[in-house]
C-alpha cells in the first residue's frame, strides 16, 4: 500500500472527527449548560472548586492533544510519498531514538501529570471535610440510601413537642427524597445504606460519594443561597437505580428554622366541615390514566422551583373533605399500609418505607420521580410497579399482602395523604 493512500485516508478521518470537534463545540455553546443536573453550574464552593479541577485537567489535555496532533500532522506531510521510488518504500529509514527527545517527552509527562495532581490532591483534602474554620458553623444531616430512595435524618434536632392535645411527643423526624438544608453553611451529610451500594450526588453542589454497606463515608455540600437543586443516585443499584433521584431545598435561616419546627410538629389533622358542607361522597375524583413511561412532572417547577416548593408547603384554604380524608386515615391502616410507614402522631411506626407524616408538603414522590399532584399521586399508588419496577412497595406490600384497592379506596387515599402537609 502507498503511504500518500493512507496519508490521504488519514486526512480524511482527521477532517471529519475535527468537523465532529468544532459541531460539537458549537452545539455546546447553544446547548443550556444551567440543566437541573449540569455540573458546569455550581451553586456552592465544594462544585465550584470541583469544576476549576476540571478544567485545570482539561486545558492540560487539551494542550497534549494540539502538540501531539501537530507533531502527527507534520510527520504525515513532512515524510509522505514524494515519487514512485518513495512509494515502494515502506516509510521513513529506521533510526535510533534520540536520547534527548525521549528523556524530554518522559520529563514533560511527568510535568504534565505534576499540574495535574497537586490540585487534585488539595482539591481532595478539601471536600473531604468541612474545613476547621467553618467547623463550628456546621450543620449535620445522615442521608440513607434503600432500593429505591433516599431517607434523611436530622441528629441534630432530636428535641420533644408539644402534640396538639398537649402531650410531650418526640420530635425526631426524618424526610424522604427531600433534602432541606440551610443556605449558606457548611452541611455534612453521613452516606450510609441499608442494602447494596449507591452513590449520592448532588451535581450542582458537589460530586458525587459512595453509600457503602458497613463503612461510614461522609461528604460536605454547602449552597450559596436559596435554591432548589436535583439529585440523583449515580452507582447501578438494580432494577429502578436510574429512577432514583431526589431533590434539596436550601432555605435562608429562619425560613429553614420553620421548616424544621413544622417538620416535628405531628401529621396534620383535617377539622370537620361546618353544618352544610359537602359529604364525602360527592367528591370522587376522575383520576387522568398515565402511559407506563410517561414523564411525572409538569413544567410547574422549571420558572421558581423554590417558590413552587414553598407554595406545596400550605394547607389549601378550601376544597378537603373531612370525611374522605378520615376514611383514608383508617384505610392506611386496615391495608397494612401503617406496617411499613410511620405517620406521627397516629401511632403509626414502620420504618421500611419513607416516613410520612408530612408527605403532602414534599414537592416530589416515589423517589424524585412523580411531581406530587392528586394525579400522580393515583398513579403512584394505583400501579407503583408501573413507575418503580420492583419496588418494595409493590413486591413486599401490594403483592406479598395481596392488597387491592378499589377506585373510592384509592380516592380516599390520595386525599388523606395529601392532607398530611
Ligand atoms: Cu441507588 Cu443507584
Amino acid at each position: 500500500m502507498r503511504l500518500s493512500k493512507y496519508s490521504s485516508t488519514f486526512s480524511r478521518i482527521a477532517s471529519s472527527a475535527g468537523a465532529v470537534a468544532l459541531l460539537s463545540l458549537l452545539s455546546g455553546c447553544l446547548i443550556d449548560f444551567g440543566g437541573p443536573q449540569s455540573t458546569l453550574d455550581p451553586a456552592g464552593p465544594v462544585a465550584r472548586r470541583q469544576i476549576a479541577l476540571f478544567y485545570v485537567t482539561c486545558w492540560v489535555c487539551l494542550f497534549i492533544f494540539v502538540v501531539v496532533g501537530s507533531v502527527l500532522a507534520y510527520a504525515m506531510f513532512k515524510f509522505r510519498a514524494k515519487d514512485a521510488a518513495d512509494e515502494k518504500k515502506i516509510g521513513p529509514d529506521h533510526a535510533h531514538g534520540n536520547p534527548m527527545v525521549e528523556i524530554s517527552l518522559i520529563a514533560a509527562s511527568v510535568f504534565a501529570l505534576v499540574i495535574i495532581a497537586v490540585p487534585t490532591l488539595r482539591e481532595i483534602y478539601y471536600s473531604f471535610e468541612v474545613p476547621l474554620e467553618s467547623k463550628a458553623d456546621s450543620y449535620e444531616v445522615t442521608a440513607t440510601g434503600y432500593q429505591w430512595w433516599f431517607k434523611f435524618d436530622y441528629p441534630a434536632e432530636t428535641a420533644q413537642t408539644l402534640d396538639p392535645t398537649g402531650k410531650t411527643v418526640n420530635a425526631a423526624f426524618s424526610v424522604a427524597n427531600e433534602l432541606v438544608i440551610p443556605a449558606g453553611r457548611p452541611v455534612h451529610i453521613n452516606l450510609r445504606t441499608v442494602d447494596v451500594i449507591h452513590s449520592f450526588w448532588i451535581p450542582k453542589l458537589a460530586g458525587k460519594v459512595d453509600m457503602m454497606p458497613n463503612r461510614a463515608n461522609h461528604l460536605w455540600v454547602e449552597a450559596d443561597k436559596p435554591g432548589y437543586f436535583w439529585g440523583q443516585c449515580a452507582e447501578f443499584c438494580g432494577e429502578s437505580h436510574a429512577v432514583m433521584r431526589f431533590r434539596v431545598i436550601a432555605l435562608g435561616p429562619r425560613e429553614f428554622n420553620d421548616w424544621v419546627n413544622s417538620q416535628m410538629l405531628p401529621a396534620r389533622k383535617v377539622a370537620a366541615l361546618a353544618d352544610g358542607a359537602p359529604a364525602g361522597a360527592a367528591h370522587f375524583a376522575d383520576y387522568r390514566t398515565f402511559t407506563r413511561n410517561e414523564a411525572g412532572y409538569t413544567t410547574k417547577y422549571d420558572e421558581n422551583p423554590l417558590d413552587a416548593w414553598r407554595a406545596q408547603q400550605k394547607a389549601p384554604a378550601s376544597g378537603e373533605d373531612p370525611a374522605l380524608i378520615d376514611k383514608g386515615r383508617k384505610l392506611f391502616a386496615s391495608k397494612t399500609c401503617s406496617s411499613c410507614h410511620t405517620i406521627r402522631g397516629e401511632g403509626y411506626i414502620g420504618v421500611v418505607g419513607p416516613e410520612l407524616t408530612h408527605v403532602g408538603s414534599r414537592s416530589t414522590i416515589a423517589a424524585g420521580l412523580l411531581e406530587n399532584n392528586r394525579d400522580e399521586l393515583h398513579r403512584w399508588i394505583h400501579a407503583p410497579n408501573e413507575v418503580k419496577p420492583g419496588n418494595t412497595m409493590w413486591m413486599k406490600g401490594y403483592v406479598a399482602n395481596e392488597i387491592k384497592l378499589t377506585p373510592e379506596d384509592e380516592d380516599a387515599l390520595v386525599n388523606y395523604l395529601s392532607s398530611l402537609k
